[in-house]
């Protein structure tokens, strides 16, 4: 049995602990040769591939990003390469070149996109999902997102000393696209007093008022926000939150928190100082949590391989490894639940939403 793995849409820590785990997994267990198709669906249009064995994957357990390399935005069936035209024919003659048996497809909600167009068109796949901000459907936690948790943690740690030294208000503003988990789990691991989240859109007069309460209070006064990317403000432009995560301009800036601090500045005595932590929190070594999740979402992966078990993803349900259709994740999103566990735990703690 001859298996390709690819590693679709932007890296992610854990990667390279999948692309170990699949390859071991499989040559342990029968898989005659494994190949890597480089930087995503790219070099399945190009053909541009790596033999993979125990050699290839060793000591890679404990790096970041993909050895394999990856492209975000090659869809074989738009691909911008032939003016967005469906090069899907191309990418299937590869398959039957290098005579593969299946494919094991590692990405994010468009990968699986494209890997269930593939399934459609007869290419027998499994799917990983993979991506920081724990927002694929029917996927309890991905990896990737317990590492960039603990970045943010770190960040507010950090910035926790200065702004009490200063008694300021200091905005870290954290990735996730639209979904708000990784604010949400860094601000509660960082100490955070405010947490804005997309789900929850924030009244910038409660914000100020929570923050004018601490400068009241006894003490340093600071206060400590961490604002996702896509959060924005209840009466505010839908469309600026929107520009500023999907921005159609090549080189994305950012900005949500700064354009709270902006905002906040004129309310408040205090000083206010913006970070925006950025791809920071996507790069560097995987926690050891991702690094088993990552590992047994590897194992699991190939042994659907090895049952014949085609066109699902495995997924993690209740702690437990599970297989779901590849249709019922494409298209689909996982936002934080108005009635989250944690949401709760925030407000019982004083911890500001956003809202009175
Ligand atoms: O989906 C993962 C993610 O890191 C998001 O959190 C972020 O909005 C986006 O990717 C950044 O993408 P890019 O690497 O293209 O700037």
């Amino acid at each position: 049995m001859h298996i390709g793995i690819l590693t679709g849409g932007g890296d992610c820590p854990g990667l390279n602990a999948v692309i170990r785990a699949v390859t071991l997994a499989l040559l342990q267990n029968g898989a005659s040769r494994v190949t890597g198709i480089r930087r995503g669906f790219l070099g399945l249009l190009n053909r541009d591939t790596t033999a993979l064995d125990a050699a290839a994957v060793a000591g890679i357990l404990a790096q970041g990003g993909t050895m394999l390399g990856t492209h975000n935005r090659c869809d074989p069936f738009h691909y911008f390469g032939a003016g967005g035209a469906d090069c899907s024919e191309r990418a299937l003659a590869t398959v039957r070149q290098l005579g593969l048996d299946g494919l094991v497809i590692i990405g994010g909600d468009g990968t699986m996109n494209i890997a269930q167009g593939f399934a459609q068109l007869g290419v027998p796949i499994v799917g990983v999902p993979k991506t920081i901000d724990n927002d694929i459907c029917h996927n309890e936690r991905s990896f990737g997102f317990d590492s960039a948790v603990a970045v943010v943690a770190e960040a507010l740690d950090r910035l926790d000393t200065t702004a009490r030294s200063h008694g300021r208000v200091m905005i870290v503003e954290t990735m996730g696209r639209y979904a708000g988990w990784i604010a949400l789990e860094g601000g509660l691991a960082g100490g955070a007093h405010q947490i804005l989240l997309p789900e929850l859109p924030y009244q910038l007069d409660a914000v100020a008022a929570l923050c004018r309460q601490r400068e009241q209070a006894d003490g340093p006064g600071h206060t400590l926000i961490c604002i996702a990317e896509g959060a924005r403000a209840q009466d505010g432009d839908l469309s600026v939150a929107q520009t500023l995560v999907d921005s159609p301009d090549p080189v994305r800036l950012g900005g949500v928190g700064h354009l709270l601090a902006r905002q906040l500045a004129p309310l408040l005595q205090s000083e206010v100082r913006a970070t925006l932590l950025g791809h920071v929190q996507r790069g560097g070594s995987p926690t050891p949590f991702d690094r088993v999740l990552a590992t047994r979402f590897g194992h699991a992966a190939a042994q659907c391989v090895q049952r014949g078990e085609w066109g699902g993803m495995v997924a993690l349900d209740k702690g437990d490894i599970i297989r779901v259709p590849l249709s019922a994740v494409a298209g689909c999103s996982r936002p934080v639940p108005l009635g989250h566990e944690l949401l709760v735990v925030a407000r019982s703690l004083g911890i500001g939403l956003g809202g009175p």
